[in-house]
């Protein structure tokens, strides 16, 4: 604080959910800076999951401001819904939330297209929610945007041109009574409801942050599924890694503090692409079942593994990392040992860092080094000293390995199951 980012140190769904609910605590603004309807945050409330999508994990704190950044893409239909269901909840989530008008729309026929593409030999195993094709109109000059809601002819011509070209580009894919009018009238509306949300998203956090007031920036994925930084091209495409919260935002980068990553004290991704330390899947099933591996937005059993601590050392540097929050410790403590991957060998060679290529991180084999369980329950930990010694020993191994420090374990999914380094 006064302005943190959260990032994701892995492949997603390390808990960044939590641990942004967590921090919101003490914050005044919350935003989403990149990613859509793809993310899939478990928090509780209440005693019930949720699992938010769109809308920032600050939203359950009682009048905290929560704002979606131009770096996000929005399923305009899906926020609503999101938004309903936590006001069904009584979380007045509409009063406290701002749009950016310059964030991009995920439109039906980014869906249309992806399923092609995922039929196809370029399937990266995609959330299915038309990421993909959003971020490329975007990056291609062809988006609709927040704004292009509210002006109707320019909408309808705009999406019109762009059905046109995909028609063309993807001939087997079903665009059946698509037009631009037609999208536009399906979605009247929420274009009213979206209407009074929509904010300058930038501004806002400038006088939040010169008012110093405190500002978190959400990530979501994590740092190894970043369009640039991941293990390209299975990855999303947006700036998941820390340098994405101000770009995601629209802010400068000198106004970030700190970095705050967030890992599992193991690893799991879902979808396809390398995973060097992934388990085998007798093994994999195990970790699946005592972690509730499944994911938040899809329901896919997730692929699991050890850590992983080149990938790890990477994140630290990549995102600048200030901060380390690891998550899911207690689901380790029934194993007999704990490994990690240390380094990387290819051919029997030494692989210094982490590759840039996916062809030759799959090529990598991990090298071990074993811990020894501590086959305790650490779910009531609340202090350092509370923690196993053997699990301490596994965790200020890794805070050396990655050289940033460890700030907070979470041993359960509820708000009070952190241990607090002192
Ligand atoms: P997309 O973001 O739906 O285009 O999917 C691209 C890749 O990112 C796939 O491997 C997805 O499984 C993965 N992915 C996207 N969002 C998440 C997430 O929130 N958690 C974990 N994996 C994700
Ligand atoms: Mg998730």
């Amino acid at each position: 604080m006064p302005c943190t980012v959260v990032v994701g140190a892995q492949w997603g769904d390390e808990g960044k959910g939590k641990i942004v609910d967590a921090l919101s605590a003490r914050a005044d603004v919350v935003a989403r800076y990149q990613g859509g309807p793809n993310a899939g945050h478990s928090v509780i409330h209440r005693g019930e999951t949720l699992v938010l999508h769109l809308v920032p994990s600050g939203i359950l704190y009682e009048g905290r401001r929560c704002l979606i950044g131009n770096g996000v893409v929005i399923d305009p239909v899906r926020l609503r819904e999101e938004v309903d269901q936590l006001e069904a909840r009584g979380v007045p989530a509409r009063a406290q939330l701002g749009v950016a008008p310059n964030a991009h729309l995920i439109l039906p026929y980014h869906r249309a297209v992806e399923a092609v593409i995922e039929r196809g030999a370029a399937a990266i195993g995609t959330t299915g929610r038309g990421i993909g094709g959003a971020y490329r109109d975007k990056v291609g000059r062809n988006g609709l945007r927040v704004a292009d809601l509210f002006e109707r002819a320019a909408f309808v011509e705009q999406v019109d041109r762009n059905l046109e070209r995909l028609r063309h580009e993807y001939p087997e894919a079903d665009f059946a009574g698509m037009t631009g009018a037609s999208l536009h009238d399906a979605l009247r509306g929420h274009v009213e409801w979206l209407e009074p949300l929509v904010c300058d998203v930038s501004s806002e956090l400038f006088e939040a942050l010169r008012a110093n007031r405190r500002v978190l920036l959400e990530g979501a994925q994590g740092t190894l599924l970043d369009v640039d930084h991941g293990t390209y091209p299975y990855v999303t495409s947006s700036s998941a890694s820390a340098a994405g919260g101000p770009l995601g935002v629209g802010l400068g980068p000198n106004v970030v503090d700190e970095v705050v990553g967030v890992t599992k004290a193991y690893t799991t991704r879902v979808g396809l692409g390398p995973f060097p330390t992934e388990m085998p899947e007798g093994e994999a099933a195990h970790l699946r079942e005592a972690g509730e591996e499944y994911g938040a937005t899809t329901g896919r059993p997730r692929r699991c593994g050890w850590l992983d601590m080149p990938a790890l050392r990477y994140a630290a540097r990549v995102n600048g990392l200030t901060q380390l929050v690891v998550t899911k410790l207690d689901v380790l403590d029934a194993f007999d040992e704990v490994r990690v991957a240390e380094r990387y060998e290819i051919d029997g060679r030494v692989v210094v860092g982490f590759p840039t290529s996916a062809r030759m991180l799959d090529r990598c084999r991990p090298v071990w080094r074993t811990f020894a369980g501590w086959k305790a329950s650490t779910t009531s930990a609340r202090r350092w000293v509370d923690l196993p010694a053997n699990a301490k020993a596994y965790l200020e191994w890794i805070e050396r390995e990655a050289g940033v420090r460890i700030v907070t374990v979470s041993v359960g999914a509820s708000r009070e199951s952190e241990v607090a380094r002192d």
